[in-house]
């Protein structure tokens, strides 16, 4: 892989993605990881981020030279330019002239492997306080800015590059061709990286791995689950057996539209289980997210584990049921603290809030993978469009959509504000455009309105529209006022519980997608 070291600035994420769409695979690494475990890993190309540090301060990360001296190719971006530079000999200084946003940069494309190909002046993305005056012996300078004399710097020799700017953000215009030219001119990689290779290698994994063991997958008619299922399916065909949980904190429609659309399709063995009362009574007396989390990722594993003993019981018991399929993707194993050194933000049910005593080995084909990217492998899949354009919805359903205790009554009155909300998205022609929209129920929130001629005591209903690439960031959606107007009517007047309906104008940081 080309490994993405991570100085803590939240664009490690994104080089990530950007390497990926060279069509190169990409993993992100912690800056606390030593040179030697990043060697052992054997990356193709080691990219070093930006971050929020300077390299003078006494807890700056620093850069092991011998990551440098390994032979193999590097890439330096902001933060990580500068860091090559101090590793390497250079000087970095506190010039007085910072740059933030767009900045002009002036670059020599003649006899340059970064910019081959390129204008000799492009619009690049700064944010930098120190600045590169003197650049390491044996490097050549291949681009400046009024505020950096060095702002690129190249050796073909030793495949040592770097840039002081951010090619990683849309701003900087040419910033994809600077990163692929490095991986491709640079590091001299293949784009081989392509979703029909990621469905055959996948489906050679899960093939080795599972012999002929009995396999269930845990089946929720989104797009994740939904495309782990089809590639497991590929692999071991009839030892697959689906579970569709019906855990009671879904909306309106989802489990018909399950049996519909996907088995229909793909002709998948489903067992569909009602485990309302279970994960209700569960949940009763809790409000707290964390909880409310754990709780049911571990009553999702109990019903999966009924399932299998209920399968087994079925059939010849040679083949035990030793598998769990889940549709885990790289964004929640990195924000459920199992990335790169990240804080738990939250525990995705299938993640963090598994239980201790699992009794399944898991399988989680997609876990490398973003969003789109398995989009795109359910395509090469032929998984229908139905579903794999299907706005994402959380395991954990509308339990964590529900301020306060998840209980029948609350449950009902979200469940039919979202209907009306997902129905006039729709009408409107929204849903291409808006990543997901979470309608949260204020259970613990009263406020006072009037209706009628009387008073009313109501609960609020917040809309969450969101606009996203991959849910790791995420912009509100500026849904046409008339849309929000007609949502608010209709879910006032139709849903009597809520007097209030109103607007998350909040991006991704600072809150996250789901309120819980
Ligand atoms: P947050 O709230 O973390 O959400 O910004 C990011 C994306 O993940 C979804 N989400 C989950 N999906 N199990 C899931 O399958 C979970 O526990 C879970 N929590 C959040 C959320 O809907 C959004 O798309």
């Amino acid at each position: 892989p080309v490994l993405v070291v991570d100085y803590g600035a939240q664009y490690a994420q994104l080089i990530a993605r950007r390497v990926r769409e060279a069509n190169i695979y990409s993993e992100v690494v912690p800056h606390t990881m030593s040179a030697a475990d990043v060697l052992a890993k054997g990356p193709a190309a080691v990219i070093l981020s930006g971050g929020p540090s300077s390299v003078y301060a006494q807890d700056a990360p620093g850069l092991d030279g011998d990551l440098l001296e390994a032979g193999v190719p590097v890439f330096g971006m902001c933060y990580g330019f500068q860091a090559m530079v101090r590793a390497l000999g250079g000087t970095v200084e506190r010039t007085g002239l910072s740059e933030y946003g767009s900045t002009r940069a002036q670059v020599s494309h003649q006899d340059s492997t970064l910019f081959t190909d390129q204008p000799a002046e492009q619009s690049v993305w700064m944010s930098h306080g120190d600045s590169v005056t003197e650049a390491p012996a044996g490097m050549r300078v291949t681009a400046s800015t009024s505020g950096a004399p060095v702002a690129a710097f190249e050796d073909d020799e030793r495949r040592l590059y770097g840039v002081q700017w951010h090619p990683e953000v849309m701003h900087s215009t040419f910033g994809q061709n600077v990163l692929e030219n490095f991986l491709r001119r640079g590091a001299g990689l293949e784009a081989d990286w392509t979703a029909d290779n990621v469905v055959d290698e996948q489906v050679a994994i899960i093939r080795e791995t599972v012999g002929q063991d009995r396999v269930l997958c845990g089946l929720s008619g989104g797009v994740d689950s939904s495309v782990a299922a089809a590639l497991v399916q590929r692999a071991v065909g009839e030892q697959l057996t689906c579970v569709f949980v019906d855990h009671g904190l879904l909306r309106q429609g989802e489990a018909e539209q399950v049996e519909q659309d996907f088995v229909t399709a793909t002709g998948v063995k489903l067992v569909v289980v009602d485990a309302r009362d279970q994960f209700l009574g569960a949940l009763a007396g809790v409000s707290d997210p964390e909880e409310k989390r754990k709780i049911i990722g571990r009553e999702f594993i109990r019903v999966f584990e009924q399932a299998a003993r209920d399968v087994v019981g079925s059939g010849d018991d040679e083949h035990p049921v030793k598998w769990l399929v889940q549709g885990t993707l790289y964004p929640d194993v990195v924000e459920s603290g199992g990335g790169s050194g990240a804080a738990n933000i939250k525990s995705h049910h299938n993640v963090g809030g598994l239980p201790d005593d699992l009794q399944f080995k898991l399988i989680e084909p997609l876990r490398a993978l973003f969003k789109d990217e398995v989009r795109q492998v359910g395509r090469e899949l032929g998984v229908p469009d139905e579903i794999v354009d299907r706005q994402p919805f959380p395991g954990p359903g509308l339990g964590i959509r529900i301020i306060g205790e998840v209980t029948e009554h609350n449950l009902d009155i979200l469940r039919r504000a979202d209907a009306v909300a997902r129905e006039e998205l729709t009408a409107a022609g929204l849903d291409q455009q808006i990543w997901q929209c979470p309608v949260v129920l204020l259970a613990d929130v009263r406020s006072v309105g009037v209706q009628g001629d009387g008073r009313t005591y109501g609960h609020p209903i917040v809309l969450r529209p969101v606009s996203s690439e991959d849910a790791m960031t995420a912009d509100w959606t500026r849904v046409p006022g008339d849309v929000l107007a007609q949502i608010s009517n209709r879910i006032t007047n139709e849903v009597a519980e809520v007097n209030r309906v109103v607007l998350d104008v909040t991006s991704k940081p600072p809150g996250t997608i789901e309120w819980e």
